[in-house]
């Protein structure tokens, strides 16, 4: 294009910003811009969809309202939703790598056992571990009431939303340990049944680990602090008149501390209540010193409140004398 004195380089540009210029243009142009990003938003999303459900599984197990009877005559939603699958951690797996490519010819029993098995196909070392825990040895023997995998990996107890042990909101991240633990180990009428009497997790909460959890921020390195799986394993949770629990015994119990205190030994460790609350029948000592220093506390601050008193009233007292 020739150099034009008056219009520069490109008088073609120059009459297409005047153009530009004219409001109805600039709308024009928004309507087109706005209309683009909602296509390649819907692109990428539909795609993300399809990706997971290669198979067109969603077209019915999409509806909510279906349902069928388990081998314990419970009734068990057969509803998967697509909300949860896509903040899954295995969203890129598609429906049949789990459940193969004729589902409905392989027995489900959709138990919490049968969903334990099925993670197991591939998480085998988990399984493994889980399969010889109490909650998992409960299991076998057909008991609901403990921990399958998704208790502690699913913020809805779901198998197809399990999400990665390190987003801020799983259930497994060190921050909300005490709490997934807290859902069946706090119910009281849960843990009367077992003859878990204890109250495990406040006691915990009181503790100076746990007011350090909580207080903490979700900063992976500040949660140094002991939580229930450091004291008791994750999937090898162990009952404690098990000899090989971490916490069965002073010895085991040592090395448990020794984790995180090094050379903490037995003696340090015996110092440690676990749940217990200190009373004059468990661990007098601590009992009776907490009162001391509670009764000590109590008559310093008595004390001060009085001697300050006496100097404001004598204070008072000179001042009207005056
Ligand atoms: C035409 C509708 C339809 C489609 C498509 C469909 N399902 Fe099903 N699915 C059902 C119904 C109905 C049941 C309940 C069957 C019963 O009561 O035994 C079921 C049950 C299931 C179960 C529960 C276990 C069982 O044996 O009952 C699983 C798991 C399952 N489907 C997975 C899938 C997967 C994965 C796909 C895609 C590859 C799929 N389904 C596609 C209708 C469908
Ligand atoms: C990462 C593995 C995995 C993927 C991927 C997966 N599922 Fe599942 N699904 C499971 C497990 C585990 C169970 C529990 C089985 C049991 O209890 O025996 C289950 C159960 C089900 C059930 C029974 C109802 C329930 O919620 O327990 C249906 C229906 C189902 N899946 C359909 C699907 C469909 C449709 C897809 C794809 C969109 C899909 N699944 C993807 C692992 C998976
Ligand atoms: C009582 C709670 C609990 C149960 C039950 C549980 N997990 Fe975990 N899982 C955790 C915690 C907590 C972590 C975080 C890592 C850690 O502390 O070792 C984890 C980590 C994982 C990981 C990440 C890799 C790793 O080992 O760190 C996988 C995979 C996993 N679990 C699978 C499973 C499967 C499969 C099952 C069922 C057979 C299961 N989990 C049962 C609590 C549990
Ligand atoms: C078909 C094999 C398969 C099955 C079945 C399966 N998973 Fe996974 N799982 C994977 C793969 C592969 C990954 C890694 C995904 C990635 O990195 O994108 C994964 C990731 C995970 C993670 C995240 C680990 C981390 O480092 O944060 C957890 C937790 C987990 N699975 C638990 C489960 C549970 C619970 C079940 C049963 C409901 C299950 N998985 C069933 C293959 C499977
Ligand atoms: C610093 C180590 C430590 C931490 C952290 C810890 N525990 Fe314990 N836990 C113990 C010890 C030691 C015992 C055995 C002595 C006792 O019962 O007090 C025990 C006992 C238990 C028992 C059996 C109680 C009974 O009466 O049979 C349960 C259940 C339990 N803990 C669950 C939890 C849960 C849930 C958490 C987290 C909220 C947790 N623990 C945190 C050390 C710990
Ligand atoms: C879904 C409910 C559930 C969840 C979640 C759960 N538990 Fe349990 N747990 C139980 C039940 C029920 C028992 C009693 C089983 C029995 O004694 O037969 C039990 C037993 C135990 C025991 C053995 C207690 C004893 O008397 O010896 C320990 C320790 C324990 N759980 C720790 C944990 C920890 C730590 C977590 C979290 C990482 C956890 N549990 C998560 C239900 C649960
Ligand atoms: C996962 C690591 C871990 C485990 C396991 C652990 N602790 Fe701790 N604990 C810590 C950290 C981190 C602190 C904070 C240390 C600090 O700030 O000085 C702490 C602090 C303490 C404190 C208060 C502060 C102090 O240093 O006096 C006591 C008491 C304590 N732990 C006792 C125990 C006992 C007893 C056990 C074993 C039953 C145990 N801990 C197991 C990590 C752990």
């Amino acid at each position: 294009m020739p150099y034009n004195k008056r219009s520069g380089f490109f008088p073609a540009l120059r009459q297409g910003v005047a153009i530009a210029k004219k409001p109805f243009f600039i709308l024009l142009l928004g309507i087109v811009m706005m209309a683009a990003t909602a296509a390649i938003l819907r692109s990428y999303t539909s795609e993300r969809a399809y990706g997971l459900d290669q198979n067109q599984c969603l077209l019915c197990h999409g509806n909510p309202d279906l349902a069928k009877t388990n081998s314990n005559s419970e009734k068990v939603s057969l509803y998967v939703k697509e909300e949860f699958l896509n903040t899954s951690a295995h969203r890129y797996i598609d429906c049949t790598a789990c459940h193969t490519a004729t589902p409905h010819q392989v027995d489900t029993p959709l138990t919490k056992l049968s969903l334990a098995q099925k993670c197991g196909t591939c998480h085998e070392y988990q399984y493994n571990l889980h399969k010889e825990s109490i909650h998992g040895q409960q299991l076998l023997q057909g008991n609901a009431d403990v921990a399958t995998c998704v208790d502690c990996h699913s913020p809805t107890a779901n198998p197809h939303n399990v999400i990665r042990v390190l987003e801020y909101s799983a259930p497994a991240y060190r921050k909300n340990i005490a709490e997934t633990c807290g859902k069946c180990h706090r119910n009281e009428t849960l843990m009367g049944r077992y003859g878990i009497l204890e109250k495990v997790y406040e006691t915990y909460m009181r503790s100076f680990h746990g007011k350090a959890m909580r207080l903490g921020t979700y900063e992976i390195s500040r949660l140094d602090k002991a939580t229930c799986t450091n004291c008791h394993g994750t999937h090898d949770i162990k009952s404690l008149e098990d000899p090989q629990s971490p916490v069965a015994g002073m010895e085991n119990l040592a090395r448990t501390c020794e984790q995180c205190h090094p050379d903490a030994g037995a003696k340090f460790a015996s110092g440690f209540l676990g749940h217990k609350e200190a009373t004059p029948q468990y661990f007098p000592g601590v009992f009776f010193t907490e009162i001391f220093f509670l009764a000590l506390t109590s008559a310093v601050v008595a004390l001060g409140v009085i001697v300050t008193g006496l100097a404001v009233i004598r204070w008072g007292i000179n001042r009207w004398k005056v």
